[in-house]
């Protein structure tokens, strides 16, 4: 049984990444979802948090995989794991050079270790977590592209005072 490793910040989790996971779940019998703590990129959510929307998100959709956080060096993670592939999503021309980049370091770092790229649906190319977090800060309505747990999740830090239902925006 092929197991695969799915890394990511997740901060937070949007459809495009769900599409992703749901693409591998259909390829691999044992998925993992990986979250970075990736202090660097000074996430909005803390490891707990994302990966309790990454969790509530799976359990709505019925999705079969698993969710771990990480903060080690990745190929030192799959290792640990016992897994040898990654999965990485690839949504435009634009992610290929550093994609390529982090491939080929990884393979570098441990040559048995194969990363294979999946496409998202073309209408989440657009998509990532910073552009959410940035629409959501400013008040706009993220409902067409993250699952409505997350996009309350968003309002809840971005606005605390306001009552529950105003947190979910139409
Ligand atoms: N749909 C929508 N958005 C997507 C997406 C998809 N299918 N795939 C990626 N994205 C978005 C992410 O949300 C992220 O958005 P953001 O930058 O606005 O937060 C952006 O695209 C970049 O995502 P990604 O390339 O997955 O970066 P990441 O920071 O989430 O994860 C790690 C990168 C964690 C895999 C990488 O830093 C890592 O391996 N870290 C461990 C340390 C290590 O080993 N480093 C050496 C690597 S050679």
């Amino acid at each position: 049984m092929k197991k695969v490793i799915y890394p990511g910040t997740f901060d937070p989790i949007t459809n495009g990444h769900i599409d992703i996971i749901q693409r591998a779940s259909r390829i691999f019998d044992d998925v993992t979802i990986a979250i970075a703590e990736s202090p660097i990129k000074n996430p909005l959510f803390s490891s707990s948090e994302r990966r309790t929307l990454v969790e509530s998100t799976l359990r709505q959709l019925k999705i079969n995989a698993k969710v771990t956080v990480f903060d080690s060096l990745l190929v030192e993670y799959v290792r640990q794991q016992k897994a040898s592939v990654i999965i990485r999503g690839l949504r435009a021309v634009s992610d290929f050079e550093f994609e390529f980049q982090m491939a080929l370091m990884n393979r570098k770092l441990d040559e048995n270790i194969e990363t294979v790229f999946l496409m998202p649906r073309d209408t989440y190319s657009y998509l990532s977590s910073s552009i959410i977090k940035q629409i959501a800060r400013l008040g706009g309505g993220v409902k067409a592209f993250v699952p409505a747990h997350v996009e309350t999740a968003l309002r809840t830090k971005f606005f605390p005072k306001l009552p529950t239902k105003a947190r979910v925006l139409k």
